[in-house]
C-alpha cells in the first residue's frame, strides 16, 4: 500500500494548464524528489496534496482514501505537513513559539498543553539545528534559519509526509550542506520527504527517486542517476539551466554525482 497516491490530477487556472494529468506514488520510507522548469506545476502539485487547491480531474489518496475534497486543516492533522515557497513566519514572536504555534494546533487529536508543545517544539528544534537560536526573535534569523524555523514549523505537526517546497534555494554551497543534513536527519526520523529542489546536489544527495514535471505532467520518473542523465530531462530542464550559467548555490553537472 503507498502512502500518498497522486491519479491523473490535472489543475487549470484560467487558461493554464498548470496540471495536465499527473500520477506518482510515494512509499512509506520514501525520500522523493520533483524536480521540472519554472512554471511545470511543481508547487500547484504540492498545493493540491496539501488541499490549498482542489484537482478539477483525478484524484489524490492518502493511506487509499481521497482527500481531494477534503480542508487544509484536516489533511495536516492527518499527517501530511508542508512548507511553503515563501516564508511567512509570526515576525515578532521568538523561533520556539513560533514552532510551538504548530505542536499547539496542528495536531490530530485535541491540542497540547502550552509546556508540552514547547517541549515538542524544542525537540524539532533540535533536530533542524535551531536549538541554540530558540529564543531569537523571527526577525533576527538569516534566510538559511528562516527556512529551517519553517521546516520545524512543519514538523512539530509530526507529519508522516512532510512536503518541502524550495527549502534550499539561495543557499550557499555551506549552507546547503548542512540543510542536507537537517534532510536526512528528519528522514532518519522515521518521516517520508517530498522535496521539490532546484538544486541538483540534493536531488543526488538524498533522494532515492525523482520525478521530472514539465508543462503539468511527468516527463521522467526513476533512480536520480538514471533520470538526471536522461536526455529528455536534459533537453527539457538541465540543458537550459547550464546554458544559463552555473549558479551559486552548490548546484553541478548531475554527471559528476551520478
Ligand atoms: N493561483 C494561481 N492563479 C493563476 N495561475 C497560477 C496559480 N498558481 C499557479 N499558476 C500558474 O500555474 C503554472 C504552474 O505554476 P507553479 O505550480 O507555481 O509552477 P512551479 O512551482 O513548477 O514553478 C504557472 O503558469 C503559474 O503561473
Ligand atoms: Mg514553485
Amino acid at each position: 500500500m503507498s502512502l500518498l497516491a497522486v491519479r491523473d490530477v490535472s489543475k487549470r487556472f484560467g487558461g493554464v494548464k498548470a496540471l495536465a494529468g499527473v500520477s506518482f506514488a510515494v512509499d512509506k520510507g520514501d525520500l522523493l524528489g520533483i524536480i521540472g522548469p519554472n512554471g511545470a506545476g511543481k508547487t500547484t502539485l504540492l498545493n493540491c496534496i496539501s488541499g490549498l487547491a482542489r484537482p478539477d480531474a483525478g484524484d489524490i489518496l492518502w493511506e487509499e482514501a481521497s482527500i481531494s475534497r477534503v480542508a487544509p486543516y484536516r489533511i495536516a492533522r492527518m499527517g501530511i505537513g508542508r512548507t511553503f515557497q515563501i516564508v511567512r513566519p509570526f515576525p515578532s514572536m521568538t523561533v520556539r513559539e513560533n514552532t510551538a504555534m504548530g505542536a499547539l494546533f496542528g495536531r490530530p487529536r485535541g491540542r497540547l498543553q502550552p509546556v508540552a508543545a514547547m517541549r515538542e517544539a524544542d525537540e524539532v528544534l533540535d533536530l533542524v539545528g535551531l536549538a541554540e537560536k530558540r529564543h531569537y526573535p523571527v526577525l533576527r534569523l538569516t534566510v538559511p534559519d528562516r527556512k529551517r524555523l519553517e521546516v520545524a514549523r512543519a514538523l512539530a505537526m509530526r507529519p508522516r509526509l512532510l512536503l518541502l517546497d524550495e527549502v534550499m534555494a539561495g543557499l550557499n554551497q555551506v549552507e546547503v550542506e548542512q540543510a542536507l543534513a537537517m534532510v536526512r536527519r528528519v528522514r532518519d526520523s522515521g518521516v517520508t520527504i517530498v522535496l521539490i529542489e532546484h538544486v541538483m546536489k540534493v536531488i543526488v544527495g538524498v533522494c532515492n527517486r525523482v520525478l521530472v514535471l514539465n508543462f503539468g505532467k511527468t516527463l521522467v520518473e526513476g533512480p536520480p542517476a538514471e533520470v538526471l542523465n536522461d536526455p529528455r530531462v536534459i533537453e527539457a530542464y538541465l540543458g537550459e539551466r547550464y546554458a544559463r550559467g552555473q549558479k551559486t548555490n552548490g548546484e553541478h553537472q548531475p554527471t559528476a554525482n551520478a
